[in-house]
């Protein structure tokens, strides 16, 4: 199954992929995971990237389609994957194309300006693993620590408020196109995304389920 996560900033992109993750066991690639890490790491990508995170702008697309290229040729990914966050433009879409990149589904998460502004303000992220809860709609159970792993978890960087509405209208500008793009290629399944966790994660499910085994 080669899948496809589309959805603004803090639509919950990285919150469905840990459950599809869990279910059908096949790996969620995150370009902007990859990007945090290799900026962490000081690599020579992760210098390239840091600017442009930090203003909630797109990295260049020829950084990124290296960094998918790498990843997806990783033994883990070989029987399939969700792509979280990439692509992005329509550049980085009809590059996966090019490589003969044969996507099943693209899932379109979709939530209001609003809520994405009340999501990511009150977002927090385990910095050891990665896992992604909210002070009010998924919180730990205990406060600051990472339930599956006991990290700390931290206030990602470009959630800062005027990061957030940065990355929002770059959204629009830049990845929205790409609804149309792939609803041109029949491959399309709109998800209502402002429900409760559990009812996106309910119809991701029944949608993913009715595949084709
Ligand atoms: P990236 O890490 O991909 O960030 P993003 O797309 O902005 O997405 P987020 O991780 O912020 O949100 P999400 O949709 O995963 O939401 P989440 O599940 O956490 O990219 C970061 C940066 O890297 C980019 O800005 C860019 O600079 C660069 N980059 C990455 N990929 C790139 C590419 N392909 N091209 C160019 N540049 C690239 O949920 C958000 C919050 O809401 C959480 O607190 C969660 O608990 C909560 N929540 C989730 N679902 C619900 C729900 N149903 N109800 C209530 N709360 C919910």
């Amino acid at each position: 199954m080669k899948l496809i996560l589309l959805g603004a900033p803090g639509a919950g992109k990285g919150t469905q992929s840990e459950f599809i993750v869990d279910k059908y066991g096949i790996p969620a690639l995150s370009t902007g995971e990859i990007l945090r890490a290799a900026v962490k790491n000081g690599t020579p990508v992760g210098l390239k990237a840091k600017s442009y995170m930090d203003a909630g702008a797109l990295v260049p697309d020829d950084v990124i389609i290296d960094v998918i290229k790498e990843r997806m040729g990783e033994p883990d990914a070989a029987k399939g994957f969700i792509l979280d966050g990439v692509p992005r433009t329509v550049a980085q879409a009809e590059a996966l194309e090019k490589m003969g990149v044969e996507i099943d589904l693209v899932l379109d998460i979709e939530v209001s300006d609003e809520n994405i502004i009340e999501r990511l303000s009150g977002r927090r992220v385990c910095e050891k693993c990665g896992a992604t809860y909210h002070t009010l709609f998924k919180p730990s159970q205990v406060p600051e620590v990472c339930d599956r792993c006991g990290g700390r978890l931290i206030i990602r960087k470009d959630d800062e408020p005027e990061t957030i509405k940065a990355r929002l209208a770059t959204y629009h500008e830049q990845t929205e196109p790409l609804v149309d793009f792939y609803r041109q290629r029949d491959k399309l399944v709109e998800i209502e995304g402002s429900y409760s966790v559990e009812k996106t994660r309910d119809r991701i499910d029944e949608v993913l389920g009715a595949l084709p085994k």
